[in-house]
Parts: C-alpha cells; structure tokens; sequence
C-alpha cells in the first residue's frame, strides 16, 4: 500500500505529553543545565517532570501519580483564545 501524501523529515527529537504526567522526550535530543552543563540522561527516551514534585528534577520519579496531578496530553490554551 503506497500513500500519496508528502511525507514530513522525521524530527530530530520529539516531545510527547503524557495525560496526567510527564513530558516524554525522544530522539536525537541534549539535555543542559541553564549554565549549559549537560546532564546526562542515561537513556534514549526520558520523562520529563511537569508537576513539579519530582525530587528528580528534570526527570519524572512518579510522584506526579500520588499528588492527583491533572493535565491533558492536548496543547492547552489560556481562557480567551
Ligand atoms: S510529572 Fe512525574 S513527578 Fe512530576
């Protein structure tokens, strides 16, 4: 089966978040510290912290589960627009 459609150039990286948790981040991606330090993820695909809880920080520990944590996996958009 062939598809008509272009195809888009696959990105170097991609975030993906997750409902009620954290950012999953993949691909060809660098991690660095507001100084510029890299921090080292130890893996290919790592989840990012986005409630904030995390004593882990920037990587997700889980706490987000016990702290009721609620967020869609859709882009949000402030009131109005
Ligand atoms: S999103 Fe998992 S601990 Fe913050």
């Amino acid at each position: 089966m062939t598809s008509d459609a272009p195809r888009r150039p696959r990105p170097a990286a991609t975030v993906t978040p997750c409902v009620d948790g954290p950012l999953l981040l993949r691909g060809d991606y660098e991690l660095l510290t507001p100084e510029g330090e890299r921090i080292e993820p130890g893996r290919r695909t790592v989840a990012l912290c986005r409630c904030g809880r995390s004593a882990i920080k920037p990587f997700c520990d889980g706490t987000h589960d016990s702290t009721r944590f609620r967020a869609s996996g859709d882009r949000e958009r402030p009131p109005g627009r």
